[in-house]
């Protein structure tokens, strides 16, 4: 419970709707109808923000009318730009109440309630039905899971026979140990990164099939570096994860960088099936 309060307070970091608000304030962002490509600034979650959840969407088989389950969903950025974009349904669920209130705010403001559902929840007991799902995926949050195993069969369970579930996330480099704090995590107490063959030997137990992995650490290493410049100019953008993150997500995204330069830890992502 305590290491589940300490994500919550890790993610939210203070008053996180006040920051929000301020920005949007700021950005001209307030007292309007936006649309969901408004708002991909702030609520694409992880390094390289949208780029990501295009790339990871080309690789996702979803059709129109699916059902998709998104775990670890954070702000809804990604599950509002797959919904939009593949005219699917959408279910969010993420540890942190803050990222989900707000989250279901700009589902309001982009008019995509009617399309996307996000409630608080963990990953590892996903209160779900069995086979229910076309499909899901989970961007950037099992490095935040102690409980590996029990977290991808909860993924497993939910799905309907023959459908996909895709992940990305920082597996732990052959030179190990990385440098903290990271965006993820403020020490190693919250950070539960395993070799990516670790992983994918986990998934094939549980009973996924078809696993294709690629390894996505240019593309980290590039997204950190632009993230890291931005962050530097003597005026720093409105909107951007900083925001979402607070002042010491530079510090955490340098040492992000450091790391998979240092081969200490390996960012990939996974598309298999049940
Ligand atoms: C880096 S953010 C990514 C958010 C979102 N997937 C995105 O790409 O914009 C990681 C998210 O994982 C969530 N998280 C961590 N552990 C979780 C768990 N056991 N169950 C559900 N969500 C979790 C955090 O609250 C946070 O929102």
């Amino acid at each position: 419970m305590t290491k589940s309060n300490d994500l919550k307070q890790f993610w939210t970091r203070g008053n996180l709707h006040l920051r929000v608000r301020e920005a949007m304030i700021e950005a001209n962002l307030i007292d309007k109808k936006l649309e969901i490509e408004d708002l991909f600034p702030i609520d694409q979650y992880h390094a390289r923000g949208i780029a990501a959840t295009v790339d990871l969407g080309k690789r996702m088989p979803i059709s129109k009318g699916n059902k998709i389950l998104d775990i670890g969903c954070g702000l809804g950025g990604p599950a509002r730009y797959y919904a939009k974009k593949f005219e699917c349904f959408i279910t969010g669920i993420d540890i942190t109440p803050s990222f989900i209130e707000l989250g279901n705010e700009f589902n309001q403001l982009t008019s995509m309630s009617n399309k996307i559902d996000l409630k608080v929840g963990n990953g590892e007991i996903l209160e779900l039905e069995d086979n229910t799902f076309d499909g899901a995926y989970s961007q950037h949050v099992t490095m935040n899971v102690a409980q590996r195993d029990r977290f991808f069969s909860e993924a497993y369970r939910v799905l309907k026979k023959g459908s996909f579930f895709a992940f990305t996330e920082h597996g732990l480099g052959p030179l190990g140990d990385p440098i903290f704090p990271l965006p993820w995590a403020d020490s190693e107490s919250m950070s539960y990164l395993l070799p990516p063959e670790e992983t994918i030997s986990i998934l094939k137990k549980i009973g996924f099939t078809d696993i294709e992995i690629i390894k996505t650490g240019d593309k980290y290493m590039s997204g950190y570096e632009k993230l890291v410049n931005k962050t530097n100019d003597t005026i720093p953008p409105t909107l951007g994860i900083h925001v979402i993150g607070g002042p010491s997500m530079i510090e955490r995204s340098k040492n992000s960088l450091k790391s998979i330069k240092e081969k200490r830890t390996l960012p990939f992502e996974v598309l298999c099936k049940k």
